[in-house]
């Protein structure tokens, strides 16, 4: 499919006022995208497991008008006005116009609030702007009843993406696998794609405890991160190797090799963070407990034997990995040796999970 696809011809139905809702999951990048061309295209293929508990539930309510020359919104976050996140949600709708052109004749009411607790350093960019790229989806499916499953998904996919890029992630389940790349069936700039390929069961239900290190503001936001890559003295090289680290999971996941995934999903975190150490100007994330719960994880799993690996986004906090076939050792060791580094002994327990749903 390419951008064409996604600008509407032409609309069966009129829609006169309506509601929708939909809950959308956080991710986590496996292999991780980092670095951007222009419109959210990104430098390298990616690959996520979404995620399930860490969720945001956003509603949108619609009422036509005439066309006005701008757009006409109130946001609600947990019940309250929320006018500082209206810039946000303008630039997205300016991106995305071309392709939902009803959008400034409607007047809407978008109400959003998050599972996880607020500014609790858990990006809440990929569930938030996923759905309301469903929302509004859903709105162009009663604008367009022919639509099919499959162009509602990867549409909805597509204007998240131009929301917030990670954000094209969180729409399917399990692992999703956004950027071209050669080996990965259907894999797309454009959208993420459900993973094709096969997975074995010792990835099944795998768990995610992410430790709150840091609940601070982020110290980089996304957009400042990606433009690091622009100009790095390694940047190509890290985008061959993202391909590189693709070719390696896929052949993971059809084995099920827990001690081969541990080692490409480390260095995917860790290549993230020298990324950010060696731009210029450059950014150290990780903060001292950060260090102590990886030196932690790498005693557990050589005295264990166990499977526990780590993995980062652009901050402190840490997401610990493991089968849920060790849930019980590996949270029990996780509660008594590494709740100690994160702020108030916060920390989440998810899973991977099955992508947005529809709530009635
Ligand atoms: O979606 P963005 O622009 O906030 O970028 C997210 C980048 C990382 O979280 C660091 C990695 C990833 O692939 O999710």
């Amino acid at each position: 499919m390419t951008e064409q696809d996604f600008i509407p011809k032409s609309y069966t139905k009129e829609v006169g006022s309506g509601k929708v809702t939909w809950q959308s999951p956080s991710n986590i990048a496996l292999v991780k995208y980092w670095g951007k061309r222009e419109n959210q295209i990104p430098a390298n293929p990616s690959i996520s497991f979404t995620l399930d508990t860490c969720r945001t539930t956003t509603s949108l309510d619609f009422q036509k008008k005439e066309k006005g020359t701008d757009f006409d919104f109130e946001l609600f976050f947990e019940n309250e006005k929320k006018e500082s996140f209206k810039p946000k949600i303008i630039k997205f709708f300016e991106r995305v116009e071309e392709y939902l052109p009803f959008l400034k004749e409607y007047k809407f009411t978008i109400q959003t609030s998050n599972s996880f607790p607020h500014s609790s350093g858990i990006a809440s960019s990929a569930s938030g702007m996923s759905a309301l790229a469903l929302c509004l989806m859903n709105l162009e499916k009663q604008l367009n009843p022919g639509m099919s499953e499959e162009y509602f998904n990867r549409k909805a996919s597509f204007l998240a993406r131009l929301g917030s890029g990670s954000a094209c992630r969180s729409i399917k389940g399990n692992l999703v696998a956004w950027g071209e790349h050669k080996n990965i069936a259907e894999s797309s700039d454009l959208y993420g794609v459900e993973f094709q390929h096969p997975v074995h069961e010792n990835f099944r239900n795998y768990q995610d405890t992410i430790l709150l290190v840091d609940k601070g503001e982020k110290q980089v936001s996304s957009t400042l991160g990606h433009d690091l890559m622009n100009g790095h003295p390694y940047a190509e090289r890290r985008f061959q190797q993202a391909h590189e680290n693709l070719d390696l999971l896929k052949g993971i996941f059809e084995k099920g090799d827990l001690s081969a995934f541990t080692k490409v999903v480390e260095s995917e975190a860790l290549t993230l963070h020298a990324m950010m150490m060696t731009s210029q100007p450059y950014f150290l994330l990780m903060k001292p407990n950060t260090l102590e719960i990886i030196n932690k994880v790498f005693d557990f799993r050589e005295r264990t034997g166990l499977h526990l690996c780590f993995t980062l986004d652009a901050g402190a906090n840490v997401h610990l990995l493991y089968p849920e076939t060790e849930k019980e050792e590996t949270l029990e060791f996780i509660k008594a040796n590494l709740l100690q580094y994160c702020q108030n002994e916060q920390y989440i327990t998810d899973r991977v999970g099955k992508g947005a749903k529809k709530l009635a």
